[in-house]
Parts: C-alpha cells; structure tokens; sequence
C-alpha cells in the first residue's frame, strides 16, 4: 500500500480537528459548507444547482467529488470530471481560514489516486492568470502549462491550459508517495 493509500485510509483516526479528512461529497454538504466554502474562493462562485448537476453526474461515473473536513467543518471541495482516459480537474477551493495547511494538497492527492483507479493516463486543468498559489500547487503534482484560453474566465481573464501526463508511470507514483510524505519533487 502506497503512502498515500495508508494516508487516506486513516478512518481510525479520532475527528479532532488535526487531521484533514476527506468524503465524497454530498447534498446535503452543499448548505453544511461548500457553497459557503466556493462563494469565498471564486469571484463567479458556482451555483447550488451547479454543484447538483456535478453531483448527479457522479452516479454515471463520470464525475467525482469529495469534501475536505477539519473538526466536523466542511473546509474544502474539489472535483473530477473523467472523459476517456483523461481527468479534468473541475474545481478546488479551500476556506480562506483554512489555508497553507495542506488541504488543497491533501485533496489533489486524493483526486490523483481516483483518476489512477479510473484508468486515466493524463489529467488536465485551467487556472486563472491571477492565481499563482494554485499554480504552484499544481506545479508541484506536475502540471505544466500547455496554453492560453484568452478571456476564459468572465470573458475577462485568461485561462493557462496545463497538463500531467503519464501519471500511471512509476516515476508520478514516487511523486504522490513524496507529496503525501511531506517531500518535494
Ligand atoms: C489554491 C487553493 C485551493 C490552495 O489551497 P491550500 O489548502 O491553501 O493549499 P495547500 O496548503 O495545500 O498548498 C500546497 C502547496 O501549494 C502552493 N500554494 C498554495 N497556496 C499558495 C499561495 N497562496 N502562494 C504560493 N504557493 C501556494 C505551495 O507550494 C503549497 O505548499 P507549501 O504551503 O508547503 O508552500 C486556495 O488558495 C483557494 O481555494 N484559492 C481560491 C480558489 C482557487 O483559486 N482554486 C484553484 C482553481 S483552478
């Protein structure tokens, strides 16, 4: 069992506010936290009923999403969308409070270990210009920029396109196990 296998398979450990611990997420998480956690993240947040789609999209298979809990409060969200043997990283988002502790990184490993369950050999995102603490977290499981979307976001911004392929290889293995031990790669 990898690292990070062991990392997430911590349900014995007591909710005591320590440690970070992640579920799929549900509807009724949308009003205990998400929509809250989202509205403080983004300028354009997504709607309720946005996240009922991507959640009624989750029983085909061909999204996943999960919640990110601290002492019992919802601090996080992030989610997949699967399209063949591709993942899209549809959103991650951490409480304003709960920042620079790990979550979004703990989250992004958890998301890499479903698209590897999934079969998926690559997996992609867009982020905005301005956000370059995502684009570093995002650096670090091996994205690197492949293009522009111009004015992708509020027909405003621009998008950077990144992609990390070959994440089935035993060399992105040794990445994730690093990044759960607390390593750098
Ligand atoms: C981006 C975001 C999800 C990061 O969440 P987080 O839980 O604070 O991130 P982590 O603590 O897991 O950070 C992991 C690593 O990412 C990088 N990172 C994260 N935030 C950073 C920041 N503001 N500045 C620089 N690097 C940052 C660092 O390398 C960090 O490691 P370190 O703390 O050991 O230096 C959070 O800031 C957020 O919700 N932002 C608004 C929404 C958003 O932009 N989402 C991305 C959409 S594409």
């Amino acid at each position: 069992m990898s690292v990070i296998e062991r990392m997430l398979r911590r349900d014995d450990v007591p909710d005591d506010g320590e440690f970070v611990r992640l579920s799929p997420m549900r509807r009724r998480d949308l009003k205990a936290g998400v929509l809250e956690v989202e509205r403080l993240a983004y300028p354009k947040p997504w709607s309720s009923g946005v996240f009922q789609s991507e959640l009624e999209q989750v029983k085909s298979g061909s999204r996943h999403y999960l919640v990110a809990r601290l002492g019992g409060r919802i601090v996080g969200h992030a989610g997949l969308w699967f399209a063949a043997d591709e993942a899209h990283v549809t959103n991650v988002a951490v409480h304003p409070a709960a920042r620079r502790r790990g979550i979004a990184r703990t989250m992004m490993s958890a998301l890499a270990e479903e698209a590897l369950r999934r079969a998926c050999v690559s997996w992609t995102l867009e982020v905005r210009v301005s956000s370059t603490g995502a684009q570093e977290l995002y650096r670090s499981f091996g994205f690197v920029p492949a293009g522009v979307r111009q004015k992708y976001y509020e027909n405003t911004e621009d998008a950077i396109v990144m992609w990390c392929h070959d994440i089935d290889s035993e060399e992105y293995r040794a990445r994730l196990d690093a990044l759960a031990a607390g390593g750098v790669m």
